[in-house]
């Protein structure tokens, strides 16, 4: 049987550390690290996992605000999208995660766009 997203990626503890990862990641990514100073950081990281772990085919519920609830009136651009989505590939790759999945998650995640650009 061909196994989900969520357990290729390492079911919620392999997800939860790509997510910590990559919100690290953002906080100190020149285009997008000003948007995380002063919000809180934890919580970002255990509702990303959250919202990660569902999308992928977790059995967790993710009980955060909808994406563009928690993206409103950010006005973020497309290039900051691509620079997020880029700290998720890097995240990953440092995980030990495999092109098949990688490219998986980016569509996934580019897929959302509408959700949280310009919004
Ligand atoms: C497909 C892409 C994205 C997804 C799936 C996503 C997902 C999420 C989720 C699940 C949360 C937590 C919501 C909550 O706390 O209730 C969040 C928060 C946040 N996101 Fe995103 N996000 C995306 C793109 C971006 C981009 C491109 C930026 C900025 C460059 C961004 C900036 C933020 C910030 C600053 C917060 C914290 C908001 C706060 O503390 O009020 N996100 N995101």
């Amino acid at each position: 049987m061909t196994s989900t997203l969520y357990e290729r990626l390492g079911n919620a503890e392999g997800i939860t550390a790509i997510v910590d990862n990559a919100v690290d990641r953002h906080a100190v990514n020149p285009l997008i690290g000003p948007r995380f100073s002063g919000r809180d950081l934890p919580r970002a990281k255990r509702m990303g996992a959250l919202f990660f772990c569902m999308g992928a085919g977790g059995p967790q519920t993710y009980d955060g605000r909808d994406l563009r609830t928690a993206h409103a009136g950010m006005n973020i651009s497309e290039q900051e999208l691509v620079a997020a989505i880029d700290d998720f590939v890097a995240a990953m790759q440092a995980q030990g995660v495999g092109t098949t999945e990688v490219n998986e998650v980016v569509a996934i995640l580019y897929s959302l766009k509408s959700e949280v650009l310009r919004v």
